[in-house]
């Protein structure tokens, strides 16, 4: 049987897909809004759909996606128990001849775009958030952040629900240092570790 959070859901997703809330729309192929049951205990936070994405109309299926689902897998986290979304539901992107090269949401952009991700919230009701990456942090936190300051903190959102701020998964991608990038990938799994225990330390209190 379909629940009323779920068909709450599904329309809040048709409801996306025309939203002119800023003008990231008018380029992007369409919404990629987020994925994944409403019952997930824990949601995950990008920043914005990249090019692979905007294509498929689902979050983090690119480059970015393989990692952070090895690093899920690697953190005992089974991807279809979680709720993945981003702070900004449309690719921003400069075109260079063939290529659509990301480009980052600026301020009024992930304000915009909040609005979604406010009532993904409000139906979910995720115990436990990680966001990925300082877009997310900064949607979710209503304030610019960076990962150093906060990165290991508790932190609580307004709806009450746990949040902890981490990497976003493309900054391994960037990293060329094999051992710098081997480091950084254990400390993004044993963030999604910790964050999963947290999950689990919520549900038998
Ligand atoms: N990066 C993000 O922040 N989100 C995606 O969905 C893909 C790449």
């Amino acid at each position: 049987m379909v629940s009323n959070s779920q068909r709450a859901w599904e329309a809040l997703r048709e409801e996306a897909r025309v939203c002119t809330r800023c003008h990231l729309y008018k380029c992007a192929t369409q919404t990629v809004f987020g994925e994944g049951g409403v019952n997930a205990r824990l949601m995950l936070v990008g920043e914005q759909p990249g090019d692979q994405e905007d294509l498929a109309g689902q979050p983090f299926v690119g480059p970015a996606g393989q990692v952070l689902d090895r690093a899920l897998a690697d953190a005992g986290v089974d991807r279809a128990t979680t709720y993945v979304t981003n702070a900004v539901k449309h690719f921003k992107f400069e075109q260079r001849g063939k290529r659509r090269i990301h480009s980052k949401p600026q301020g009024p952009e992930i304000d915009a775009c909040r609005w979604w991700i406010d009532h993904e919230r409000l139906l979910i009701r995720p115990p436990v958030t990680v966001a990925m990456g300082a877009t997310a942090a900064r949607s979710l936190l209503h304030k610019v952040v960076t990962i150093s300051g906060t990165r290991g903190h508790r932190l609580t959102l307004e709806d009450g629900g746990e949040c902890w701020v981490t990497i976003h998964p493309s900054y391994l991608l960037r990293l060329r240092d094999k051992a710098d990038k081997a480091r950084e990938y254990d400390r993004f799994v044993e963030d999604l570790r910790a964050a999963n225990r947290r999950v689990a330390a919520l549900a038998a209190a």
